[in-house]
């Protein structure tokens, strides 16, 4: 039974860098005119309304997409981030947060396709009606993890697997590695983004050793935090993991986490952390 609501989280630290990240993707994946796939594993529902009860309830979009919103001379990567925000604000107002599916689609070209999962009754019939009738995307309802392994390798031969579970099992943390794994064992030179948070680290060393040990080649890591980590409950960083990422997003990224490690952080002391977990 899933309890999660991303409606609760939208638009806070986690969302600004994944999100952020997921912008670079698709614009790398811009520049060549060939088709390209992107998957969504765990899609949610698409549109976050700011003024909803759901986000209000804690206002996690203070600490994030607010901080940044009115800001002057943002970094490159911030500033286009902030700007596909405000494609979906009609006014100054920051209204509206658009999740994974909305920013994808921003992004679809004639010629590209987009697959969306969501397991929960409720965000699927949330999401169908967020994406409309649109003939390059496809929504399951179904286990974004399995039934991706049946879509690769995609007929395009080039995209992006956007994975953003809700780890709301302990044991995620494996099946993702197991399935990640697996999905590039059938598409070896896709991109592939894993977004995870840091609640326990432990559990986040062993995911990282996991995929250090999986064979799998170019990995990097890019993670943000707003305060150190803790043994109370709760996420005080999250990061991607990027396989096979674009060659120009290490060197974005070491300007852009500095800039949100100041901004996003509890006091202006946050952290972040670049790494290449796997060589090329
Ligand atoms: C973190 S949220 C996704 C947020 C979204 N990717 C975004 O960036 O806007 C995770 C979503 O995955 C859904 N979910 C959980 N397990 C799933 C599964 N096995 N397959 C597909 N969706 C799943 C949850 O219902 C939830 O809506």
């Amino acid at each position: 039974m899933l309890s999660y609501r991303h409606s609760f989280h939208a638009g806070n630290f986690a969302d600004v860098l994944k999100h952020l990240i997921l912008i670079k993707i698709l614009e790398y994946l811009h520049k060549k005119d060939k088709p390209f796939c992107c998957i969504d594993t765990h899609a949610g529902p698409g549109l976050y309304e700011l003024n909803s009860d759901y986000a209000l309830k804690n206002k996690e979009f203070e600490n994030g997409i607010s901080r940044l919103w009115q800001q002057p001379n943002l970094p490159a990567s911030v500033e286009q981030y902030v700007k596909v925000i405000q494609h979906f604000n009609v006014t100054d107002q920051l209204n509206y947060y658009p999740g994974s599916p909305l920013i994808a689609q921003h992004f679809l070209r004639v010629q590209d396709r987009l697959f969306l999962h969501e397991l929960h009754s409720t965000e699927i019939e949330r999401l169908t009606q967020t994406v409309k009738k649109d003939r390059r995307i496809k929504v399951f309802h179904a286990d974004g993890l399995k039934n991706t392994l049946g879509l690769l390798p995609s007929k395009e031969h080039r995209g992006l697997i956007l994975i953003d579970p809700s780890y709301e099992i302990k044991t995620d943390y494996q099946s993702v590695v197991d399935t990640l794994i697996q999905m590039h064992k059938r598409f070896a030179t896709g991109t592939y983004a894993l977004w995870y948070p840091v609640v326990d680290r432990t559990r986040n060393q062993h995911l990282e050793l996991a995929l250090k040990q999986s064979a799998i080649k170019n990995i990097q890591l890019f993670e943000l935090g707003i305060s150190a980590d803790t043994a109370e409950k709760g996420m005080t960083s999250s990061g991607m993991i990027v396989i096979n990422p674009p060659w120009t997003l290490q060197a974005d990224m070491q300007e852009t986490l500095p800039y949100l490690a100041t901004q996003l952080g509890l006091d202006h002391a946050g952290h972040y952390r670049i790494e290449t977990l796997v060589k090329e």
